[in-house]
């Protein structure tokens, strides 16, 4: 064995560790290892001697002696009586050394070549790197009482429950699952239902469309929507229909065409605030709608995704709220009152289909986290959610307010906007009267983050200024809307970020 190349690789041993926090001994056993893996030592030859590799190396022999019997416990090498050590006669070196060759010489494995089918949904672009940043759905998490819940979190680690912390109830921690059931029965009438916790509704919409979809069936969706709900359906090979909307939501006359044409197994909606467009289903397209899917024997999963954050009255109940079938899977989240991050989701449906869903959720992660949930639990009992809740609906009320009234002065300066104020959520659905073909790409790169119609419709709906190679007696519209979120951000950064998004869009220099 070289002396030059086993005192390298010893001394590179790991680039990770600077100045070897790594034992001693276990450094060296790593060089020696790697120096019979390069075949610079053959199966049955001798090492060098302790003395001489302690020499080698500058190290105390005792430490030598260590990485040895380390090297021995791994198999790497045995002691002969009196001959010192060797390497194991039948190491597959010459294999390993093929295989090292190989990967220098040919391209790296595609990995991709083993995907099934690869994921629909990639995050192109961090909205929260943007410094303006209009996410529709994103709440100002600087506001969330990070010290207050920390109290929540330490009190929960103070005293753990020890038979909580190991597997078990798939369906979520007991306190927490009353503590919001508590709270539907009062902010959404919902009662006589189970309720599961997930990590995150995007969960939830997964197991369901694992565990209610085939290839073949169709799916019923909004033709404006949520992306992620949409490739959650078709992952299980099913096929997406959009149902037509107008500005008063989803159109019941082409649902019903929809559903005549058969194999409809789902019906995803966003009945209080419509994804993107913010508006509210009224009772009596929620009825048709309700009576239909009995008629057609099809679940609708509502995501009522932003209930809390509701101004100018009352909330109408969900559809699951009045439910005689037991057909309506409703689905929400902690993500806009707290943070996408905590991952706190829930679906609340009949006994039979949270059963099935809590099953299924032990084959992919068992449960979700136990000290978060008993923290959020303890939080919602104390009353700081309800606390946090209330302020944050103000201050989300006020920040609407205020956009609605800086759209209103560009309204005045002569500009093509139009539209509705939301009566709640967290966005404003703006018709800038012009294509938005290619604004998102210019306002990244003037530090501005926001959503365009473009992602919200897949439904060939054709933009005016398509490839030369697109039929040209495809249905065509111009998209024009843009989704202006504005809980995330406080008057000035609001003030900025619209003044950058109108000089891009009309060269208005505010
Ligand atoms: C329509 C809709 N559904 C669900 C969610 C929440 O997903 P999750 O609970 O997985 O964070 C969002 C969040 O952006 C949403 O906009």
């Amino acid at each position: 064995m070289k002396a030059l190349t086993l005192k390298v690789l010893y001394e590179n041993s790991d680039p990770n560790i600077p100045s070897r926090k790594q034992a001693k001994y276990l450094a060296i056993a790593d060089a020696l290892r790697k120096a019979i893996k390069e075949g610079q030592v053959a199966p049955t030859e001798a090492l060098p001697s302790a003395r001489k590799l302690a020499q080698q190396l500058l190290v105390n022999r005792h430490t030598i002696m260590a990485a040895l019997a380390e090297l021995v416990a791994q198999g790497w090498v045995e002691a002969k009586e009196r001959s010192g050590y060797r390497v194991v006669v039948n190491l597959p070196i010459q294999g390993s050394r093929a295989i090292n060759k190989m990967a220098q010489t040919q391209q790296s494995f595609d990995w991709k070549f083993r995907v099934k089918q690869s994921c629909a949904v990639t995050p192109k672009v961090k909205a929260s790197q943007y410094p303006y940043n209009f996410s529709g759905g994103q709440p100002d998490i600087r506001q969330f009482p990070f010290d207050e819940f920390k109290s929540h979190f330490s009190q929960t680690c103070q005293r753990p429950k020890i038979d909580d912390l190991s597997y078990g109830d798939s369906r979520g921690e007991a306190e927490l699952i009353e503590e919001i059931a508590t709270y539907l029965r009062r902010v959404r009438s919902i009662t006589d239902k189970k309720l599961m916790i997930c990590n995150g509704s995007q969960e939830a919409l997964y197991m369901i469309s694992q565990l209610l979809l085939q290839p073949g069936d169709k799916v019923a969706v909004e033709q404006l929507g949520y992306p992620p709900a949409w490739a959650a359906f078709e992952r299980t090979g099913a096929t997406l229909i959009a149902v037509k909307q107008d500005e008063r939501g989803i159109d019941p006359e082409h649902l019903a065409q929809v559903f005549a044409q058969g194999k409809v197994k789902l019906l995803y909606l966003t009945p209080l605030h419509q994804y993107p467009t913010t508006v509210s289903l009224d009772i009596s397209r929620r009825m048709q709608i309700y009576q239909l899917a009995v008629q057609y024997g099809v679940a609708i999963v509502e995501d009522d995704y932003d209930h809390e954050f509701h101004y100018d009255s009352q909330p109408i109940a969900p559809m699951a709220a009045d439910d005689p079938s037991g057909l309506v899977i409703y689905i929400s989240t902690f993500s806009k009152l707290m943070f996408a991050g905590a991952r706190i989701g829930y679906v609340v449906a009949n006994n039979v289909l949270i059963e099935q869903l809590a099953a299924y959720k032990i084959l992919m992660n068992h449960k979700c986290n136990v000290l978060v949930q008993q923290s959020v639990a303890k939080w919602m009992q104390q009353g700081g959610f309800e606390g946090h809740l209330r302020r944050m609906t103000r201050l989300y009320q006020k920040r609407r307010d205020f956009m609605v009234e800086k759209l209103r002065s560009f309204q005045d300066q002569g500009l093509p906007l139009q539209f509705e104020v939301p009566a709640g959520g967290m966005a404003i659905w703006l018709d800038t009267g012009k294509s938005i073909v290619g604004l998102k790409e210019k306002l990244l790169a003037n530090q501005v983050y926001l959503q365009t119609e473009v992602e919200f419709n897949r439904f060939k709906d054709l933009p005016d200024d398509l490839p030369s190679n697109v039929p040209s007696n495809l249905p065509k519209k111009e998209f024009r809307f843009i989704r202006l979120g504005f809980a995330a951000m406080n008057e000035a950064e609001v003030t900025q970020g619209l003044a950058i998004v109108m000089n891009t869009l009309y060269g208005l220099d505010c």
